[in-house]
């Protein structure tokens, strides 16, 4: 497996693969969710590039970019074990060699930005897109993965590539959970004792939506009453429920419906998001 810094080496590398590559994007951190996407590259691809950059164009002045984990030493072990064949590592410097009002960044409609996630952090998917498509490009894959846990951030990249038609497939995997349900993040790392206790309730709330709708409920108010009351003491930013295909929210829950959550724990102030498809 090679580590690789710059993006001189990485096209060279690149150049000399034979056969299709998939690229896993990932701020690094890695953990059984970002595994399960490696495994699933790894079995898919001839070869497969791991991208570990912390990117800073995607986090707001008040984010957690600085305190953000960074283990390359520990996910380069993790990866070599799967067998990954390169992992690039930058140094921000290497990507961006501007600041980000001046670089040229992709910036995805008003309409898929402004609501959810992207509300909350005006220019995060502007970020998001802008280093996802440098990826593509320094990388040539033919198939990118991305897990469902951030699931605008799927929606998005997906309309992205249909809308600037480039020749990558994004493969979406699913949300990998603890034994208790709590959602894997590289950011669960911040959480205290008792915030995880409380963070807990999130998925608990998904879940127990789910199990309604299946007993007949559809009215989003009853449903979200009676989910933010198993989510007390947590800071709620939003609970929204969503048509999987579009992103419009709704009006009542369906079978296309996607219910979506963003809440900060109390002590650490983590912010987490969590989400669930309520047929599958
Ligand atoms: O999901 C992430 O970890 C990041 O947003 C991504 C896709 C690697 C882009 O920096």
């Amino acid at each position: 497996m090679k580590i690789i810094d710059n993006i001189k080496e990485l096209k060279e590398e690149i150049k000399k693969l034979k056969g299709s590559i998939g690229l896993v994007p990932t701020m690094g951190a890695l953990h059984n969710g970002h595994l399960s996407l490696i495994k699933r590259a790894v079995n898919e691809n001839d070869n497969v590039v791991v991208s570990i950059f912390v990117n800073p164009i995607q986090f707001g002045i008040n984010e957690d970019l600085d305190k953000y984990p960074r283990q390359l030493k520990q996910d380069a072990f993790l990866c070599e074990k799967e067998r990954v064949d390169i992992i690039f590592a930058p140094k921000a410097s290497e990507m961006y060699s501007d600041e980000k009002n001046n670089l040229t960044l992709i910036c995805p409609p008003y309409e898929v930005v402004d609501k959810l996630c992207g509300k909350s952090r005006p220019g995060h998917f502007d970020g998001v897109c802008s280093v996802v498509a440098k990826l593509f490009n320094l990388t040539k894959a033919d198939k990118a993965y991305f897990g469902q846990k951030d699931a605008q951030q799927l929606f998005i990249v997906k309309k992205m590539v249909k809308d600037l038609n480039f020749d990558v497939e994004i493969i979406s995997c699913p949300i990998i959970r603890e034994a208790d349900n709590l959602a894997l993040s590289s950011r669960n790392q911040y959480l205290t004792e008792n915030d995880r206790k409380l963070a807990l309730n999130i998925s608990k709330a998904l879940f127990n939506i789910k199990k309604l709708f299946s007993e007949g409920i559809v009215d989003i108010k009853a449903l979200v009453d009676v989910s933010l009351k198993i989510m007390e003491g947590l800071d709620v930013e939003y609970i929204e429920f969503a048509d999987r295909n579009t992103f419009n929210f709704q009006t009542k829950a369906d079978r296309n419906t996607i219910v979506l959550i963003a809440a900060k724990v109390p002590e650490s102030k983590t912010r987490l998001i969590d989400n669930i498809n309520l047929w599958e």
